[in-house]
């Protein structure tokens, strides 16, 4: 017996496809139902489908005091056969494992997440969004359930698998280039905690560092390491930038980055690309004077949500403005963008393994 048949809820499923007129805000909209997995007693155990709304746990629950909790983000995507396809999400299983392992949680079973989300999917298939440039976003996460106050791993865990038909993380999407600000200030990571991972803690950190990068009109921080000396990421994507050659820089994965899907599929892509894509450390000084004399032609940020987001310009804390290029978007940004969509809707023949029909 499979898992999509034992997963198969008895509650109402919805009749006819998302309109096409629907606007899609990232994250906002929900399909009608979730997956949860309940870990007890040592193993994982009751998967089901049920109906999406509100959740009971303890008011003692250990996620709610200290934080155990990560969460993962992949995507599907129609094809012109009219089936979806989820794109890689092996690798988000695999990394919510590695996030698990970091932040001392039960690991859970690959396959059975990868099973497990399609057959959720299957489910809410009629929530597919059809606009240009839309994908269903995929946001499995896992949360520490003990009611306990002491603080120590918890015994008892929930994994929960949510939907949400969703556009471009930047409103604009590709058409207009972000700022990003580049802050001495606040930092992400630090080397032996959790900035590997996606744990959830890691997302509340940054909310400051995002709120100061409002000040500047720049639309996320660009994070240098605890030392200020090298680029590492943005909160919600790795950074790349392009230098006069057409080589593609993507700083090298440290235990302070997380290793993006996005940024290493465009690594094993390159060949197909044209392009060469290489991963070094990144010293900020450096950076900085490339781009002021011309010699970094294009940067941007790479991730799920994200996809290809270019940066026009870097603001600095005394509103020095550093711009890119001409700001515009560059051609090997759009040639990223272009190929790596193609795989992902199913316009470009795929890599084998990366995409799954659900
Ligand atoms: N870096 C951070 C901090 C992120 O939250 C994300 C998003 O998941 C990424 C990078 C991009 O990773 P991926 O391409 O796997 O989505
Ligand atoms: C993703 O790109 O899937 C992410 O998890 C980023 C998120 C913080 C929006």
């Amino acid at each position: 017996m499979n898992i999509a048949y034992l997963l198969k809820p008895k509650s109402k499923r919805r009749s006819e496809a998302l309109k096409p007129t629907q606007s899609l805000p990232f994250g906002q909209i929900r399909t009608d139902h979730m997956l949860i997995v309940d870990y007890e007693d040592g193993q994982w155990q009751n998967a089901r489908i049920i109906p999406y709304g509100p959740l009971s746990i303890s008011p003692g629950a250990t996620v709610l005091h200290y934080g155990q909790a990560l969460f993962e983000g992949g995507k599907a995507f129609m094809h012109p056969d009219g089936e979806i396809y989820t794109f890689r999400i092996d690798k988000n299983a695999k990394r919510l494992n590695k996030s698990a392992e970091i932040l001392c949680m039960p690991s859970i079973d690959e396959n059975f997440q990868v099973e497990a989300i399609h057959a959720l999917i299957d489910v809410d298939r009629l929530w597919f969004p059809i606009q240009e440039g839309a994908s269903l976003y995929i946001r499995p996460f896992m949360f520490a359930t003990e009611d306990s106050l002491g603080v120590h791993p918890s015994k008892s865990y929930k994994y929960i698998v949510i939907l949400s038909p969703s556009g471009p993380y930047y409103p604009a999407g590709f058409t207009k280039p972000i700022r990003l600000l580049i802050t001495k200030k606040f930092h992400r990571a630090v080397s032996g905690g959790t900035g590997e991972s996606k744990a959830a803690g890691n997302y509340a950190a940054s909310l400051r560092a995002g709120e100061f990068a409002k000040q500047f009109d720049a639309s996320q921080v660009l994070y240098l390491d605890a030392q200020n000396k090298y680029i590492e990421e943005a909160g919600a994507m790795n950074h790349y930038h392009i230098e006069k050659d057409g080589t593609v820089v993507i700083p090298e994965f440290t235990d302070t980055i997380l290793r993006s899907i996005t940024s290493e599929s465009i690594i094993e892509l390159q060949t197909s690309l044209g392009l060469k894509v290489i991963q070094k450390k990144v010293l900020l000084d450096e950076f900085i004077e490339k781009i002021k004399n011309k010699e970094i032609i294009e940067a941007g940020g790479f991730g799920t949500a994200a996809v290809v987001s270019p940066v026009g310009e870097y603001v600095l804390e005394d509103n020095t403005i550093l711009t890119v290029g001409d700001g515009s978007i560059g051609e090997y940004s759009k040639k990223i963008y272009t190929y790596y969509t193609g795989i992902q809707t199913g316009k470009i023949k795929a890599p084998y393994g990366w995409l799954k029909k659900v």
